[in-house]
């Protein structure tokens, strides 16, 4: 028998304490969580928001595990290839649709992943914004196995009063329950759409004179005007998603393409960021409900907004 076949008394002790320490994280059960741990998968969610909303359930869909990332940040830095188990976008809808820089992120994105879900938040009418995000992400070679949606607080400025919305109960955490559920499960799902609900988004477009490639795109120097009102806090210039707001010394300017997410307007902390009419009276008219309430979601902090969205990366 040669010599190196036989055990050193150093391997031996080594051996011994593996068993030693295997036997003892089986009997505690440690061995079922350590191989829970490695069996985890790895969740990306990806999210849009304006006035925290979205970031809120993107939160909470992600616990404490996910990678949280924001749009805007990836647009900005050119990020668009990605992989993971599970792959989740959180946006909200506009005019039923997606908004104009998640559609460009989709487009460009490569998200791969076993499943991908997608949950838009909406205010009061979804109408068919599940299917306008299949045939969107399909297109792109993103399909998602599941899409479902969340109903929260409006943040539609020209026919919402803020102050109104924040008391209806919309059963969020109870819907999100479900939703959670389903993503957990990896439910392949699509939230159902009625042909009542295709009718009215139509009726919509016609009345709007939206683009339906573009949805809302708007100029912000066009829709926003900054009044004296403003202390330069700088607020503006770290939530816009588009770095649209600039302290000058001749005061705050704003100006580029615009998502019109509302971002800047609900939170301005002197309400001096303001709708611009539009001068042939063309949707968006510039009114709105109530300019003396503005919102922010309840469990999302300005400090959160600004991390989220700010451009000056
Ligand atoms: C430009 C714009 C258009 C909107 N269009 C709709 C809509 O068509 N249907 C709806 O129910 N809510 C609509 N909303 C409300 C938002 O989708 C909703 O409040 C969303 O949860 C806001 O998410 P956020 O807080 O993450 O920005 C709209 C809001 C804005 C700013
Ligand atoms: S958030 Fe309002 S007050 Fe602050 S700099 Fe912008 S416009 Fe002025
Ligand atoms: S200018 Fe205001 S509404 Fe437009 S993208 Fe920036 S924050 Fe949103």
């Amino acid at each position: 028998m040669s010599t190196d076949k036989k055990i050193s008394r150093r391997n031996a002790l080594k051996r011994m304490g593996t068993v030693v320490v295997s036997s003892v994280i089986a009997s505690s059960g440690m061995f079922s969580l350590a191989s829970c741990e490695a069996k985890r998968n790895k969740r990306i969610i990806f999210y849009f928001t304006g006035t925290g909303n979205c970031l809120y359930i993107a939160r909470q869909l992600a616990g404490e595990n996910a990678e949280l990332l924001s749009i805007p940040q990836m647009v900005k830095r050119g990020k668009y290839d990605f992989e993971a188990d599970e792959i989740g976008l959180v946006y909200p809808i506009y005019g039923h649709m997606p908004l104009y820089m998640v559609r460009q992120f989709i487009q460009k994105a490569k998200l791969s992943a076993k499943y991908k879900f997608a949950v838009l938040t909406y205010g009061a009418r979804k109408c068919d914004s599940v299917e306008i995000w299949d045939r969107i992400s399909r297109k792109a070679g993103n399909a998602f196995d599941y899409i479902g949606t969340i109903v929260m607080v409006d943040n539609w400025l020209p026919n919402f009063d803020m102050n109104e919305q924040i008391k209806i109960d919309k059963h969020i955490p109870e819907n999100l329950q479900k939703i959670m559920a389903d993503i957990n499960q990896q439910k392949h799902w699509h939230e159902p759409v009625t042909e009542e609900e295709r009718q009215q988004h139509q009726g919509f477009m016609q009345r709007s004179g939206l683009d339906p490639e573009v949805g809302f795109l708007m100029k912000s120097e066009k829709c926003f005007t900054v009044t004296d009102a403003c202390i330069d806090c700088g607020i503006c210039t770290y939530v816009c998603p588009r770095g649209n707001y600039e302290l000058t010394s001749r005061g705050v300017k704003t100006s580029g393409d615009c998502e019109f997410c509302f971002a800047c307007i609900q939170n301005c902390p002197q309400k001096a960021i303001q709708f611009r009419k539009s001068e042939d009276g063309s949707f968006p008219d510039g009114t709105e409900k109530n300019p003396n309430a503005r919102y922010r979601n309840e469990h999302i902090s300005l400090m959160d907004l600004k991390l989220a969205n700010n451009q000056k990366l």
